[in-house]
């Protein structure tokens, strides 16, 4: 069963491997290429072989048949002789008219002669003189001779029309007594006139023939030897076949000798079925003609042989080949197989060193976004100082001249916070408010800004495919992406060109761009979502730089033009809005750098959680009369600056440097209406304060002012009766309204 199932795959994963690998189907064609020459090449031999073999043997019949068209040639001419030397002697005595041939031809003397003729050559039967009129004259074998007449015999008939000095062969008769065969040469005597007077014949005896052939061995017993007259009458045969005086087979010999005195040629249908090689001749000046035969079984006995021997060794020498080629295509196969193995490890190696590299990466930007966010954060509360006393000196200061200066300071002041909110977005400090955004509409807008301002040098186009889908975003930051993208292309393009925006519908499955460098793709693409894309037409990256574009703080441009962190902020921004982010650049042919954004739902976004500011209802100053304030600070510069501040802004405030003195102040019973927070406070931090606070079932209303509102949030919702949060760096005039805010809840309940 399990071998029937291994022989039953073979051919199928043969076929396969076939189908799989075109060195292997060269392989395996040329093999077979080989093979079939080489078949083909063996019978072509085994043919010609064949050819060779019939050759020689025409070659070997045609000579032995000249030696016997000799010997039968002579022994015909001695019976001819003996015929001539009577004739001769009879034209000696005198004879001239039918009567003399009568008178000489019966008388005693000429039948002695003739008898004496007749014993000293075998081959003949008897001597006959004929008269005129056929009768028979003298016989060397009986004296007076019988009384027959051969006028209608065809040898008489020929020559007594006919005056000739050759020679006519008769028909064979064969003889009632012995059943041998005889045949009658006969030559014409004429009078010195040329008037017939009669024949001289000589009976001759077949059967001498017939010995002489049966003593030449020729082939095997099949082998004939045959003596025709010319014109087709079988005279003799040996073997002996029954048939002698009749025109028996094909006789294609025939139409040979029409063309020559001899060949040799394939009978396929002689006197008995099958083929013979034949060799004929025709004998010298009598019309006698010779034929040897072999039969082809005979003559290719010995190529027969042959061929067996080629046969077996060809057949060796095939298999030999089938299994070389086989052995070689099975290691051929595993080489490949090998080969193929060895490129998936290294594929493989080389995907986990890609993924090392990005894990590498990702610690990398961890490491750097919370070294990041730890400097924000101080430098947040720093701005926050600066903010906040420049305020106090702003509402304190009668002084015009200074008013300028206080404005620009404030203005550092901004762009020192813009900057932090650059920072917190790559470091994932800054929260987002992700909501619907119509891309179009945001491509629209930035263009008509981007035309405004790069206008003349840089051409703008924009596209966005119609029935573009909403995306989930947080619109100001998506639209300061673009903008750190938009002026990246305008840097690249120094001399002027082509900034393209395009918004189009993606979903995973067209998602394949994976960019050409660098640690992009950022994220894996959401399932349906909008690829913003930004081209440019300038200078584009090199692979090195293109690696490290979106590293923060990884900059080409001279100090004080970039900061490095334009990239990183959308790179940011791509990851945690569920995105992604790719960037395809070669030197010289241009950057596009593509943002996928999740699709927004059907169902409206929630709104944004509360974080304060702009957001938080305003009080009336009445109540900010009557409000007291906690104020917990560890950093004594913001602490100082801010209840300056409120104090000046009517609030009466009462200042705590950490958590501890806090809860002691509430814990001695001193009157607060609002608690105004940080998080980040040595020992006990904000959100432990409020828990302690809410322990002791104090529902004061607590303002949270913190750089890490984003990652507090979670945790605020357990404690989030009452509390609210604020993100770093506040606005002074949004801290007031927040806490007013506060304060009227606090009334109100
Ligand atoms: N479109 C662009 N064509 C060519 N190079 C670019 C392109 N965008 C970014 N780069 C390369 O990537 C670097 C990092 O870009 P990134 O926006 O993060 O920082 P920056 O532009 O140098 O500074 P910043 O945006 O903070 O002002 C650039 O300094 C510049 O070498
Ligand atoms: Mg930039």
């Amino acid at each position: 069963m399990v071998v029937r199932s291994v022989w039953e795959s073979w051919p199928a994963r043969w076929v396969s491997h076939l189908r799989a690998s075109r060195p292997l189907r060269l392989l395996v064609l040329s093999g077979a290429v080989a093979l079939a020459v080489l078949v083909v090449a063996l019978l072509q031999y085994i043919l010609m072989l064949r050819d060779k073999e019939i050759a020689a043997a025409q070659r070997e019949l045609a000579t032995l048949n000249l030696s016997l068209a000799e010997q039968t040639a002579r022994s015909i001419q001695n019976v001819d002789l003996v015929l001539t030397s009577v004739i001769d002697q009879m034209k000696a005595e005198g004879i001239a008219s039918p009567q003399d041939m009568v008178r000489l031809g019966t008388n005693q003397e000429t039948h002695d002669l003739l008898k004496a003729k007749a014993s000293v050559v075998p081959q003949i039967d008897a001597v006959m003189l004929v008269g005129a009129d056929g009768q028979l004259l003298n016989f060397s074998r009986f004296y007076p001779a019988p009384g027959i007449s051969v006028a209608d015999r065809d040898y008489f008939q020929a020559l007594r029309d006919t005056p000739t000095d050759r020679p006519v062969l008769g028909e064979p008769v064969q003889n009632r007594a012995t059943g041998g065969w005889t045949v009658h040469l006969a030559r014409r005597i004429s009078a010195p006139n040329g008037r017939f007077l009669g024949l001289a014949v000589g009976a001759i005896d077949l059967d001498y023939f017939q010995r002489l052939y049966r003593g030449l061995r020729v082939g095997d017993d099949a082998s004939s030897i045959s003596l025709w007259r010319r014109d087709g009458i079988l005279l003799t045969r040996h073997p002996a076949i029954p048939d002698v005086g009749k025109p028996v087979g094909q006789r294609r010999f025939l139409e040979v000798l029409a063309k020559a005195d001899s060949g040799e040629f394939l009978a396929t249908d002689g006197l008995d079925a099958g083929t013979r090689v034949v060799a004929t001749r025709a004998v010298g000046a009598y019309p006698v003609v010779v034929n040897v035969t072999r039969t082809l079984d005979d003559v290719l006995r010995g190529w027969r042989t042959q061929v067996m021997t080629i046969a077996v060794a060809g057949l060796v020498g095939v298999m030999a080949l089938v299994l070389a080629l086989w052995a070689l295509a099975r290691q051929f196969r595993a080489y490949e197989a090998a080969a193929q193995a060895m490129a998936e490890t290294r594929r493989a190696m080389a995907g986990r060193e890609q993924a090392e590299l990005a894990l590498r990466q990702a610690q990398k930007m961890e490491a750097v976004g919370q070294l990041t966010g730890g400097v924000a954060h101080d430098f947040n509360n720093l701005l926050q100082a600066l903010s906040i006393n420049l305020h106090v000196i702003e509402g304190r200061c009668q002084d015009d001249r200074l008013a300028l200066p206080i404005r620009m300071a404030l203005q550092a002041v901004e762009r020192g916070a813009t900057l932090t909110q650059h920072l917190l977005a790559f470091s994932r400090r800054q929260p987002l408010r992700p909501e619907r955004v119509d891309v179009a509409a945001l491509i629209d807008r930035v263009a008509a800004l981007l035309e405004r301002t790069l206008g003349g040098v840089v051409r703008v186009e924009h596209r966005a495919d119609p029935g573009l889908w909403p995306v989930l975003a947080d619109a100001n930051q998506l639209e300061m992406a673009l903008l750190n993208l938009a002026i990246n292309a305008r840097d690249a393009m120094p001399d002027g060109g082509l900034l393209i925006l395009e918004a189009t519908n993606q979903t995973s499955r067209q998602a394949t761009n994976p960019g050409n460098g660098g640690p992009h793709p950022t994220g894996s693409p959401p399932e349906e979502g909008v690829c913003i894309t930004v081209r440019d037409t300038g200078t584009g990256m090199t692979p090195d730089v293109l690696a490290r574009a979106t590293e923060p703080f990884f900059t080409t441009k001279e100090v004080g033009r970039g900061t490095g962190l334009g990239l990183a902020m959308v790179q940011g921004l791509a990851t945690r809005s569920g995105g992604g982010l790719t960037i395809d650049s070669q030197p010289g042919r241009g950057t596009t750098v593509r943002l996928v954004l999740p699709r927004a739902g059907l169902a409206t976004a929630p709104p944004p959680a509360q974080q304060g500011g702009e957001a938080a209802p305003t009080a009336t100053p009445e109540t900010a009369n009557a409000c007291s304030i906690l104020l917990v600070d560890d950093e004594d510069l913001v602490r100082g600056a801010t209840a300056d501040f409120l104090t000046q802004a009517g609030f009466a405030v009462q200042e705590a440097a950490d958590a501890e003195t806090a809860l002691g102040l509430l814990e001695r019973g001193t009157a607060v209406d609002v608690i105004v927070t940080d998080h980040m406070m040595p020992g006990m931090n904000g959100l432990d304060m409020v828990r302690a606070i809410r322990a002791r079932n104090n529902p004061i209303p607590i303002l949270m002012v913190t750089g890490f509102a984003e990652e507090l949030r979670s945790d605020v919702a357990e404690v989030a009766e009452g509390l609210s949060l604020l993100a770093k760096p506040v606005v002074p005039q949004s801290l007031v309204r927040s806490i007013r805010a506060m304060a009227s809840l606090s009334t109100a309940a």
